[in-house]
């Protein structure tokens, strides 16, 4: 335990600013879960850039796609799609596609290629669906093409009647499995409904230019739900925001959970388990997530995106076990997932590896570690980043990122001083749709923090959403963060090392 040590700033101050995983309710949660951190919500206001608000004005959070109709004419019908589409886990032949619908009518979908002009090609693909409980809907489409564009509608009504249609939705398969080429892809964290319609996420459903998109956890703020209904009605809210299913629309998805997709700060050792199944079930019901068959609790996963780009997807927080954190066994992943991970990395033949890590891993500023915060990211598992860090470096394996989210603030930091996690770097994305971090609303204390830290290229509280523009031939990785009118926050090239074999 580190000795409570507030670096100059006021304790009240700096109690708010670590906390920022513990987050007030907003007046739509009213009645929900208890503000554990006692943190109180700052303020909206756009100007300062400190609050996690915007620098500037936002367009409206509708976003149009300029892709042709598959469906010969089918009338969009929103009200009956009221929580949108969504396409995720893409392979070089596989995609998963979502969406919910309640009533009785036949639905099917339809798919269809796109050449790079935007125009239909080959023939449109229709497929019969079933309905699950509660009328969700996912399919694991096999047999695509690799490096392709879909576009997709889910239609009511049989076929030669009258047909009622989703919006439309659009992915891409990830290229063949030798293929090495350029990748742009988009990220982002924590979308609390506090902030719909979510104009950040709709200004990155309008960037044509991304292959996919990941979200990091706290993709539903779902504190307070304890049952199916409870859980369902949370998803509810945030899925049906203009600007989140515009997001969900534009672009295939990898999603992780974290933890406020079951309650904020759960213990998974204290949490109760009905609970915690309820929001497991949810998490799998409302996203595209391929569930392995042998493990269907899963949700670590990885994919490749050709020879450029292997995506790993951790759950940090449904396999800890935090009454071993200080111990040298301590389980911040399971091990199943942690030698997964070892060994997933060690064997990949992509030029980047990138880690979807809900919770940061990087050594952050003391003022960090003051109240319980520690105990919920790897630091507070200090066996456990040791093993995975020391890994990597001692096997020698390159261009790791991570990519991470939970702490409302933008980061692009070296994990460490010294050691392997100094030749790594790790880039919280978002928040995408939430206040920021409080410790930026505290004068001059950031910039002390990460500022004056040579480790710290970049940090923000305001909203955005992360673009990586990855070259694997030179090779290197641009990070840009955007605002919710596509203002570019901070843009930097890295270099990356030289992959052979
Ligand atoms: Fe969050």
């Amino acid at each position: 335990m580190k000795r409570r040590r507030f670096l100059g700033v006021a304790a009240g101050a700096a109690a708010g600013a670590v906390g920022c995983s513990d987050e007030a309710p907003s007046a739509a949660d009213a009645g929900g879960a208890a503000d554990a951190g006692g943190l109180d919500a700052p303020a909206i206001d756009g100007s300062s850039g400190g609050d996690g608000a915007v620098a500037g004005p936002c367009p409206e959070a509708r976003v149009t796609l300029n892709v042709p109709d598959p469906t010969a004419g089918a009338v969009e019908t929103l009200s009956a799609f009221a929580l949108g589409v969504m396409a995720g886990d893409m392979t070089d032949t596989r995609a998963m596609v979502w969406t919910q619908q309640s009533g009785n009518m036949p639905i099917s979908l339809v798919i269809q290629a796109i050449d790079a002009q935007g125009r239909l090609s080959a023939t449109a693909r229709t497929e019969a669906l079933t309905r699950g409980d509660g009328g969700f809907v996912h399919a694991d489409l096999g047999g695509l093409t690799p490096g392709t564009t879909y576009v997709y509608a889910f239609v009511l009504g049989a076929a030669g009647q009258p047909q009622q249609r989703s919006e439309l939705g659009r992915f891409r398969t990830a290229p063949a499995p030798d293929s090495m080429g350029p990748l742009v892809f988009g990220g982002t964290s924590c979308t609390h409904q506090r902030m719909a319609p979510f104009p950040v996420m709709a200004a990155a459903g309008r960037r044509d230019e991304l292959a996919f998109f990941v979200h990091a956890g706290d993709h539903a703020y779902c504190d307070g739900a304890n049952d199916a209904a409870s859980y369902r009605e949370k998803y509810a809210r945030h899925w049906s925001a203009e600007g989140m299913r515009g997001l969900h629309r534009a672009h295939g998805l990898y999603c992780t959970w974290d933890d406020h997709e079951v309650g904020n700060n759960f213990d998974p050792e204290t949490v109760n388990p009905a609970v915690f199944a309820a929001a497991r079930r949810a998490f799998f019901e409302h996203l595209p997530v391929r569930r392995d068959p042998a493990h269907p609790e899963r949700i670590w996963r990885s994919f490749r995106w050709g020879r450029t780009a292997e995506i790993f997807v951790l759950d940090c927080r449904g396999e800890r076990i935090p009454s071993t954190q200080s111990t040298p066994e301590a389980v911040y992943l399971s091990r199943p997932q942690m030698d997964w991970l070892k060994a997933g990395l060690r064997a990949s033949t992509a030029v980047f590896k990138f880690v979807i890590n809900s919770v940061p891993i990087t050594n952050f500023p003391e003022v960090f570690d003051e109240m319980a915060f520690v105990r919920d990211r790897w630091e507070g598992y200090p066996a456990a980043r040791r093993e995975i860090l020391e890994y990597i470096g001692a096997e020698r394996i390159a261009n790791v990122w991570w990519l991470s989210g939970d702490f409302h603030m933008s980061s692009v930091a070296r994990l460490d001083d010294t050691g392997p996690g100094a030749g790594m770097t790790e880039v919280l994305m978002g928040q995408g749709g939430n206040l920021g971090n409080p410790v930026f609303i505290v004068p001059g204390l950031t910039d002390r923090l990460f500022g004056q830290n040579p480790r710290w290229d970049y940090h923000s509280a305001q909203q955005n959403y992360t673009v990586f523009r990855v070259d694997p031939s030179a090779p290197s990785i641009e990070v840009a963060y955007y605002d919710c009118a596509d203002r570019e926050l901070f843009r930097r090239r890295y270099m990356g090392q030289a992959v052979t074999g």
